[in-house]
């Protein structure tokens, strides 16, 4: 058994750890770390501790795939709700559906006893509120949130200039290979965006017979290159792991228009082997690893790609 996460998955990740080395059922036991990690404020990029939309409002997207039977579950733009990947996970298990979005996401999640809350810490509504106070006019601040906000779409980013998910990713010789994630996205998106971690083949992908592949950062470029099937479908067509993320790194390579920016590929292989690449993002990234020949989890540094 090996487990994958990125740096930020600390909060949940010795649960996932524990629950694989009892035997849980691996998404089970994914779901559960990630359970963590959304209700931890100190995680920036999810749950409680995320950032909002360009209203101040929290959507978050999140999704699971079990590689043995490539059933999806997923989620996105969903508001009031804390356990994102949790409620993919129920789509997945209830729904002869595959996503669902926005209002359609919060009713199921009535339906089915996710409470509903409002995740906006006071800390991220007021960065979010300075914010909006230093791009827009006295007379447009007056008018918000009935005011045009694609100009603002440019202008206000992401406060600590990252587009982190929290990504796990196993991959066992009996249990096959799984991937879940969850994010509030892209801070400050425009209402309704959609990041890459609900969408099947670009933020997350699984499949036992090959490996698995889940990225973080710019959901804009890996929606656009099918990233993570890409890694998987280079490992069905005969390619080595390290071989299949390089093909990955390639296509994002050869983006030259649009919103360009960093991403990260965490990717496995059915046989155990695991890589992790650094495509364009800043500073060093680190990524949790775990398999049971380890006695503790190992904080790793990915390659730069
Ligand atoms: N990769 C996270 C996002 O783009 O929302």
């Amino acid at each position: 058994m090996l487990l994958v996460a990125n740096a930020e998955a600390w909060p949940g990740f010795l649960l996932s750890v524990e629950m694989l080395r009892a035997g849980a059922d691996s998404l089970g036991a994914l779901v559960a770390g990630i359970d963590r990690v959304e209700a931890e404020p100190a995680v920036r990029s999810v749950g409680y501790g995320g950032w909002p939309n360009m209203l101040g409002v929290m959507e978050c997207d999140g999704a699971v795939m079990d590689g043995t039977t490539r059933q999806v579950g997923s989620v996105g733009a969903v508001r009031d709700t804390l356990h994102v990947a949790a409620l993919a996970h129920e789509v997945m298990k209830r729904l002869p559906n595959v996503t669902l979005t926005g209002e359609g996401a919060r009713r199921f999640a009535d339906e089915i006893g996710f409470p509903a809350e409002n995740i906006l810490l006071e800390d991220s509504r007021k960065v979010w509120f300075e914010r909006l106070q230093g791009e827009l006019t006295p007379e447009d601040l007056r008018k918000f949130p009935d005011i045009p906000l694609a100009p603002l779409s440019r202008a206000i980013t992401d406060p600590e200039r990252v587009r982190d998910t929290t990504v796990f990713l196993s991959a066992d010789s009996v249990r096959g290979v799984h991937a879940a994630t969850s994010t509030s996205g892209w801070a400050w998106k425009y209402p309704g965006r959609l990041g890459d971690s609900p969408i099947p083949g670009a933020g997350f992908y699984a499949d036992s017979r090959y490996g698995g592949a889940v990225c973080t950062h710019t959901g804009e470029m890996t929606m656009r290159c099918a990233t993570a099937r890409t890694v998987v479908l280079g490992m069905k067509l005969g390619l080595s792991l390290r071989e299949a993320v390089d093909l990955a790194v390639e296509e994002l390579a050869e983006l030259k228009e649009g919103f360009l920016g960093g991403v990260v590929i965490h990717a496995v292989d059915a046989g155990g082997n695991h890589d992790v690449a650094n495509f364009r993002c800043s500073g060093e990234i680190k990524y949790w690893l775990w398999d049971d020949t380890m006695p503790e989890p190992e904080l790793r540094q990915a390659r730069v790609a």
